[in-house]
Parts: structure tokens; sequence; C-alpha cells
């Protein structure tokens, strides 16, 4: 059985293609066979992260990647899908930060959904509409709503269940009185919509500084890159977070 992870939010720069490169490279590394389709062609991000790996770092693992046309429909998708399942137990999907025919599709098929969401309330807007006085929940709001219809089309399909991760991304090193209210909201809103939060990552440079050369975290001792406490730390941040992906 091939599990299919996806990774989503409504909004862009959220860190779904860099979180798709760093987990199918975490999972590579624990001895899975790993696929990854690009549902954001126009972006297309994954592709090229992908792309500077092979040029630059061909002995580093990589995962199968299929190119998907920019109008691919969601039979498309289903066959890029069939095509690599043989060959892989996980296939990753990263998706745009919006709402395509093709996201949808994706969402669709989804056994783990991961929406990275970055720390701040109005990132978490696209999730739930809340109480600017009392930080209550006022509704589920637009990409909720989304992943909602989303399980109902995967249940009808084949009665399998979406297991949503929601992990904030880019968190502030500082901490703050921010942080700590969208955790609280993040808390209630977890039961009444349905998803386990797991653990995030901090803001750090050096995710900025891997795409040019398709790195991860995971591969800097092999790129010959000396290691910062900050990018110890990180990984640490990293592997907690595939920890609780559980594949
Ligand atoms: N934890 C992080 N710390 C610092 N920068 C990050 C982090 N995660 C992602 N980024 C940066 O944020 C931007 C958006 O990330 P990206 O993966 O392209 O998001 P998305 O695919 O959701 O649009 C990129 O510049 C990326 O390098
Ligand atoms: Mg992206």
């Amino acid at each position: 059985m091939t599990s299919l992870l996806v990774f989503g939010n409504a909004k862009g720069g959220t860190g779904k293609s860099t979180l798709a490169v760093h987990t199918a490279v975490g999972l590579l590394r624990q001895g899975k066979r790993v696929a990854a389709l690009d549902l954001d062609p126009n972006q297309g991000s994954l592709t090229r992260y992908l792309e500077n790996r092979r040029s630059f770092h061909p002995n580093l693992p990589a995962p199968d990647i299929l190119p998907l046309a920019a109008d691919a429909t969601s039979e498309g998708l289903l066959a890029a899908i069939s095509q690599l399942a043989p060959n892989a137990d996980v296939i990753i999907l990263d998706t745009p930060g919006s709402d395509t025919p093709l996201a949808r599709a994706g969402h669709a098929v989804a056994d783990t959904l991961i929406t990275p969401l970055n720390d701040s309330f109005l990132d978490l807007d696209v999730l739930a509409r809340v109480d600017p006085a009392s930080h209550k929940i006022v509704r589920p709001s637009s990409y909720s709503e989304m992943v909602w219809k989303a399980r109902q089309d995967r249940f009808k399909q084949d009665r399998g269940q979406i297991d949503w991760i929601v992990a904030r991304n880019r968190i502030s090193q500082l901490g703050s009185r921010n942080a700590r209210a969208m955790e609280g909201v993040l808390g209630d809103l977890s039961t009444r919509i349905r998803f386990r939060q797991a653990p995030g990552l901090s803001e750090r440079v050096i995710f900025r500084e891997l795409f040019l050369q398709g790195l991860t975290l995971l591969d800097l001792a092999e790129a010959q890159i000396s290691y910062t406490m900050s990018h110890v730390a990180a990984r640490q941040e990293l592997r907690n977070l595939l920890d609780a992906i559980r594949i």
C-alpha cells in the first residue's frame, strides 16, 4: 500500500514546498521508496528544487518525480499516481496556495494532509474566523471547508479517512504573546475541525539558503556544509515533525 502525503494550504509562502522536499528526503533516509508530484506547475517550486538537487548533488537520495502538465486533470493525476505507486511506499504531493481543480483532486486522494501554517492570525484566517476580542472561533473558513469537502470525497471514493496535520512554521524564536495566542486558538480549532497538531519549525535563514543547491537540513554532512548550533536545532525540529507525521 502506497501512502499519499499531501502538502496543502490555501495560502502561499507557508512552507509547503520546503517541507515537501524535506519530508521526501527524510523518508528516503529512513529507507522508504519515495516519489513526488508537483501539483503547482505554475510555480514549480518542488520540481525546481529537485532539479537543483540532481544537478548539484547527483549522489544524494532524491525522489522520483513525474512531470504534470499545467492543464492536467484529476484523471491525469490519478494516472500519474497509478504509474508511480508500484515503486513507491510514499508519494508526496505538493499543491499550490490557491484553489485549483488539480489542488482539490490532490486533497481528495490524501491519506495524510500536512498544512504548514505561518505563525500569524492573518494566515490562521483561512482556517477559521476568530473573534478579535475573545479569540473564540466564530466559524471555520475557506480552506477548512475545502478540506471538509476533500474528506467527504475521499470517504465516498474508498471509505478512506484523511489524517490532517497542522504544523506551525517560521515560528519566531523570540516567543511572543501572538505565538501563545495562536497556540490557544489552534488547540480549540483542532478538536472543532479535527486535525492533529505537529511540532512546528522555527524561522531560520538556512531554509532559504538550501534551495539553490537542492539541499535539505538532512544533507549538510554529505554536502560538506559545516554545522552551526542553529542547523542542529533546526534538524532536530524537523525530525520531531517527521516523527509526528508517522508514515
Ligand atoms: N522555517 C523556515 N524558516 C525560514 N524560512 C522558511 C522556513 N520555511 C520556509 N521558508 C521560506 O519561506 C518561503 C516560502 O516557502 P515555500 O516552501 O515556497 O512555501 P509555499 O510552497 O507554501 O508557497 C521560502 O522563501 C522559503 O525558503
Ligand atoms: Mg510551493
